[in-house]
């Protein structure tokens, strides 16, 4: 494994051109959304933000969210439909956004792919090694542009920072301490129940949600790991709401490919008020460390004041869904590619079952070539 540029590709390959796939900029986009519940109805608006693009067709097996999402695009005239597979056969959808329960996005973007449409994919790319390694090799054949929904790639300021500690602004990087804490579970009477506090269906919250925070470590790190280890379960919401086979807390140590050591945390019973709630990023060098939340370097050399590495920068509004829109227009590859949605899912599931099996459990174990 290379120590260095294991993610060039997510951090500076805009300049590629795949014209293969290029559209004139001047005709509308055909965007279909495929489940438009909570996130799907978001994308579906951030795709109306921008230029040139028309929603042209909606599918949801829920009929309320449905017809709520229609009326919302009403300007856009969108068909709609109970079964996706349909939807894809629209000639007047040019691309796709899926943002179904997680156990789904393999199954979809595949067809998709296959229907020739471009897709825009919500986290986390997969729940399982063996669908995700098909995902990769479909990608990989396939001329249309594939971007995960993993949007902080997306984040200018966090680019900026992450190119600096590139740079060697803190040395080599030697460890990071990230975690992702919440006050509180998810609502226990929402919709989504028949999905969210089922592991095998979302993943688990490790899959589900921490692959956004793991995805930074490994962009950070310009790694991936090679070995897991880790612990939790239900500890404080045990069996609530009933027949939840999510996790609410764990912990788990990770030894990347170039030797760094990652320790994560994700809790959701972080008491409002108690200090060290939310989700951080610590990366520790050999020079000294960096605070990716606030893009702050500190120096271990006594009195060297902290530097910020990069102010917040004002990206466009729905940087992400943009930067979707105009790969396809441009042929530019996209920063949340496929090697960083596959090596991100992968990241979290290695992570969950070490914890699931109280193994160790290694990267080559899960079988997948990205
Ligand atoms: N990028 C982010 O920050 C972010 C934020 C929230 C959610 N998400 C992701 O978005 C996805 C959806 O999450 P959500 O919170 O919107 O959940 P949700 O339950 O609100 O929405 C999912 C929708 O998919 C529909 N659906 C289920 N099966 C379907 C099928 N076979 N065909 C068509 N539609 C189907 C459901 O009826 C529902 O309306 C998840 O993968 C989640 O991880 C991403």
């Amino acid at each position: 494994m290379q120590r260095r540029h294991f993610f060039l590709g997510a951090l500076g390959s805009t300049a590629l051109v795949r014209p293969a796939f290029s559209q004139s900029s001047s005709s509308p986009l055909g965007v279909g959304v495929i489940g438009v519940g909570n996130r799907g109805s978001y994308d579906m608006q951030a795709a109306m933000a921008q230029p040139e693009v028309k929603i042209t067709a909606l599918c949801d097996i829920k009929p309320d969210r449905l017809d709520k999402a229609a009326s919302g695009a009403a300007a856009h005239k969108p068909a709609t439909f109970k079964d996706y597979r349909e939807l894809l056969q629209r000639k007047d959808v040019d691309a796709v956004v899926i943002a179904t329960p997680c156990d789904l996005h393999v199954e979809m973007s595949l067809a998709a792919l296959k229907a020739g449409k471009h897709v825009y994919c919500e986290k986390p790319a997969g729940v399982e090694p063996a669908s995700i390694q098909r995902l990769v090799n479909a990608v990989r054949a396939s001329d249309r542009v594939y971007l995960i929904g993993q949007q902080t790639r997306s984040v200018t300021r966090v680019r900026r920072t992450i190119a600096k500690i590139r740079e060697g602004v803190i040395g080599e990087v030697i460890m990071v301490k990230a975690q992702r804490h919440a006050s509180a579970d998810l609502p226990h009477d929402s919709s989504s129940n028949d999905w969210f506090f089922v592991a095998r269906r979302s993943g688990d919250v490790i899959v589900e949600m921490s692959v956004h925070n793991l995805d930074v470590c490994n962009w950070v790190i310009d790694s991936r790991p090679d070995r897991a280890a880790g612990f939790g379960g239900a500890l404080l919401w045990k069996n609530d709401p009933p027949g939840r086979t999510n996790m609410d807390g764990y912990t788990l140590s990770y030894e990347y490919a170039n030797g760094v050591k990652l320790s994560y945390t994700q809790v959701f019973f972080h008491p409002n008020g108690m200090p060290g709630n939310g989700q951080t990023n610590y990366v520790y060098g050999t020079k000294g460390g960096v605070n990716l939340d606030t893009s702050t370097a500190y120096s271990f050399e006594r009195g060297v004041k902290p530097v910020v590495l990069a102010e917040p920068e004002k990206d466009p509004p729905h940087a992400h869904m943009a930067a979707f829109l105009e790969c396809i227009r441009t042929g530019k590859k996209p920063f949340a590619d496929i090697t960083v949605a596959a090596t991100a899912a992968l990241t979290a599931i290695m992570g969950r079952d070490s914890i699931y099996r109280k193994q160790v459990v290694t990267w080559d174990s899960m079988g997948v070539k990205i």
